[in-house]
């Protein structure tokens, strides 16, 4: 086990970046930026000895400042969408950042995708990121401070641990927006790699992306995960869900489980397999439908589906469904989640 701290840039604002490199006894290393708490990369080794990183994102913090998409980074205060950018808590309607075609707050404004965060290391296999957000940030009420601690197990398993806590009553919803491609950055779409999600339902969306409130069963629809297939077999369907985004950009409502991961995912051309477990509710299938016309690591062009996000969360717009699973947190009470991704 090992951690090496490296100077990683400056911010456009004269802020220096660093990065933290966690190593385990297989080879596998994990690298996480002070910038946005991202995951910048993820070194794996694939079936044939080759180690491979496995995220499509950036390795300049220009990249991060000038093209996001938000890879790699971490989101809050509420990640995916609200309606509208308001809403009401203990009778009174805030209105946060509609950075969004200018109607809909989508992750939290991105504020703590674009802050540069206090890093710690905690152990000689985990480092700590915190970042406190002022009252009022992108229109959120209270001060909330927040960590996440990134751990790397010899059991090839990185844990997120989230915790937060805010001054006043609000919506918390934090997630990890890494895109993944399991047979590296560097080696084409991910429509060959094979996806299970336990989720016999999920969240269709009207136009702007927002749940509509149903909870559709996935039975006998392109969205049915539930045994390994492709993720590129249906995403051609003349689905009106799929054609709207493009592909996959859906809240897979978890079904409960104690004995396993919430999905999992296989890459049959390098052999790696990656299991998902969160103790969410939720998670938003995320086909990288939009990624072209960004550069990426190497100088290399990112593309339609170049890598897939599983994004754990509480369900999208929760303000707005009470009959949602709630992410409603009093002033001082703390939010906790873990979510992991183990290679095996
Ligand atoms: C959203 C997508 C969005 C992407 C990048 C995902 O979480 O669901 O609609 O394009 O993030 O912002």
């Amino acid at each position: 086990m090992s951690i090496e701290k490296k100077w990683f840039g400056t911010t456009a604002g004269g802020t220096d970046v660093y990065s933290y490199t966690i190593g385990n006894k297989n080879g596998m290393r994990a690298v996480v930026l002070t910038y946005g708490g991202a995951l910048q990369a993820l070194y794996v080794k694939d079936a044939y000895g080759k180690t491979r990183d496995v995220l499509v994102g950036f390795d300049d913090l220009e990249g991060f400042e000038q093209r996001s998409n938000y890879q790699g980074v971490l989101v809050g205060r509420y990640c995916n969408r609200i309606a509208d950018g308001s809403f009401t808590v203990g009778g009174r309607t805030y209105d946060v950042t509609r950075n969004e075609k200018g109607v809909t707050c989508l992750h939290g404004g991105g504020e703590f995708s674009r802050a540069v965060w206090q890093a710690s290391v905690i152990a000689e296999n985990a480092v700590a990121l915190r970042y406190t957000s002022p009252d009022g940030a992108e229109g959120f009420p209270g001060e909330m401070e927040t960590s996440v601690t990134y751990t790397l197990t010899d059991d090839n398993e990185l844990i997120l641990d989230y915790k937060a806590r805010c001054t006043a009553d609000g919506y918390i919803n934090l997630t990890n927006h890494a895109y993944f491609n399991l047979g590296g950055f560097d080696s084409g779409d991910i429509l060959n790699t094979e996806l299970r999600i336990r989720a016999s339902h999920y969240l269709p969306t009207d136009a702007r992306s927002i749940p509509t409130g149903e909870v559709r069963s996935v039975k006998g629809t392109p969205f049915d995960f539930r045994e390994v297939k492709p993720i590129g077999r249906d995403i051609g369907e003349e689905d009106e869900q799929l054609l709207m985004c493009r592909g996959y950009d859906h809240n897979y409502c978890l079904d409960a489980h104690r004995d396993g991961p919430a999905a999992e995912a296989y890459c049959p051309a390098t052999g790696i397999r990656m299991q998902l477990f969160t103790d969410l509710p939720g998670m938003q299938l995320y086909t990288g439908n939009f990624l072209q016309g960004s550069i990426g690591k190497k100088g290399l062009p990112m593309f339609r589906h170049a890598g897939f996000c599983l994004e754990t969360q509480y369900y999208p717009d929760t303000p707005h469904r009470p009959e949602f699973p709630s992410c409603l947190f009093k002033a001082g009470e703390v939010y906790t989640s873990r979510t992991s991704f183990k290679f095996v």
